[in-house]
């Protein structure tokens, strides 16, 4: 397994560009299931994640190529309606080919995703709408098995506001007979820009953006070339690293409007931000001042970027606290940063975090993929070498972290082996 290798103390400098947005491209793949014939889909980052789902969609009969950033994905001969626990317990959006395969093909079986580094994560509210749509739903040797002659519009409240649910219900929603209503629903760029590749397929949904969509049924979707957003959360792990390090940088292909509640916070701890159409200029200070966050749905402060600026506050100027409320478990980068001399404290989803000047290099353990960002961000801070082992989690979510970094000025690399 490789590793990170960082030698902290560097301000970051330059300009970075982001790339395609993950958690957009792993549903909108999902979705090309739901028409027959081949799609184009550019902007696409190469990540672990993509391949995973690239291999999914592969198992059940499509083409799948990648080149250049573009993928192409010929669905016309898909005959095989499973997502193998193999791939699902590697990546839990895999059951995104749920709410697809049931709508065009009346039937699906998906692996009950389990466990994962960052809590439960159950799919209960997944269940209970397609349900809603009319399917019938077994679970059988840990299997979701999933039927339907016909799916039927319905109104969905969802208890939680949950993006996977949200993208699930919506894919499936747009063959069904009838209109459906979805209250609650997830407002993440991500999920609209899958609402948006579905209306270019000839769906008919209104308010997308705002947490009620509402779909009318149509027959038949066509295939459609799209271009993926960028991932508003690989830009504010650019900006917190920048933070960090007391550096100036410029963030390009990026949309400002994704990232303004980190904005707001970089601005409160004395960071210079300001944003072009589709730029963020970004300088800090030495040290940062102390700031609380708590992550919400959006608009809110992304659960994504909490341990990234829990490694910012480790190094802030004062205390701070952090309060998790999407994951509530989501701290396994509390302990590794701790190695580095982090004097934090974590009570249930509940962290203070004293500031100090600097941490310490150490050997440090990657636990999950926004972790790992967490403890590479430490790293470009600590005195010192620091190694990021399991640095497999990172290539689920990052295009190239350490190469980005380096041209940023980081003295980064990455070296294979290690456990
Ligand atoms: N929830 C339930 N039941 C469900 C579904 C969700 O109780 O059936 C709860 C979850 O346990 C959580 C809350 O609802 O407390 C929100 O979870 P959500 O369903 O929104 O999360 P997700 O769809 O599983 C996506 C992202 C995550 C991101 C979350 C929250 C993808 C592929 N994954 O997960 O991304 O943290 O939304 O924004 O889009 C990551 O990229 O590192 C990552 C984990």
């Amino acid at each position: 397994m490789d590793k990170i290798i960082i030698k902290g103390g560097r301000p970051l400098k330059g300009t970075v560009n982001i790339s395609g947005a993950k958690n957009a491209v792993l549903p909108i793949m999902a979705a090309t299931l739901l028409a027959s014939g081949k799609f184009t889909i550019k902007n696409v980052p190469d990540l672990l994640d993509v391949k995973t789902m690239s291999n999914l969609l592969r198992i059940i009969g499509a083409k799948v190529q990648y080149e250049d950033h573009t993928l192409t994905i010929d669905t016309s001969e898909c005959n095989f309606f499973e997502a193998p626990y193999e791939l699902v317990k590697t990546m839990r959006a895999s059951i995104y080919v749920l709410g697809p395969l049931l709508a065009r093909f009346s039937k699906a079986k998906v692996s009950l995703p389990g466990g994962c580094a960052i809590g439960p994560r159950p799919v209960d509210l997944h269940i209970k709408a397609f349900e809603q749509l009319g399917a019938d739903i077994e679970l059988n040797k840990g299997y979701i098995v999933a039927s339907a002659d016909k799916l039927k519009g319905t109104h969905v409240n969802f208890d939680i506001s949950s993006v996977g649910a949200t993208g699930n219900i919506l894919m499936a929603a747009v063959l069904s007979d009838g209109r459906t209503v979805i209250e609650n629903a997830a407002r993440e760029p991500e999920i609209s820009a899958l609402a948006n590749f579905l209306v270019k397929m000839g769906a008919d949904i209104s308010g997308i953006g705002t947490d009620r969509l509402l779909i009318n049924g149509v027959k038949e979707l066509h295939v459609v070339d799209f271009e993926i957003l960028p991932d508003r959360i690989e830009a504010g792990t650019f900006l917190i690293a920048a933070a960090i390090t007391g550096g100036e940088i410029e963030l390009r292909s990026v949309d400002p409007s994704h990232v303004s509640s980190l904005t707001g916070k970089l601005r409160n701890s004395g960071i210079c931000i300001e944003e072009g159409e589709s730029s963020i200029y970004c300088k800090a200070p030495e040290r940062v001042r102390a700031v609380n966050i708590t992550t919400s749905s959006y608009p809110g402060f992304p659960t994504d970027l909490q341990a990234q600026w829990l490694a910012l506050m480790c190094v802030a100027n004062g205390s701070s606290v952090i309060t998790e409320n999407i994951f509530v478990d989501r701290f396994t980068h509390v302990a590794e940063l701790r190695r580095l001399g982090a004097q934090i404290e974590l009570k249930k989803n509940i962290v203070v975090i004293r500031g100090i000047d600097t941490l310490n290099g150490a050997p440090v353990m990657s636990t999950d993929l926004r972790a790992s960002a967490s403890l590479i961000l430490a790293g470009l801070k600590a005195e010192g070498q620091t190694e990021v082992l399991r640095v497999y989690h990172i290539d689920r979510g990052y295009e190239s972290i350490e190469k980005k970094l380096a041209n940023l000025g980081a003295t980064i690399r990455r070296e294979e082996g290690g456990y």
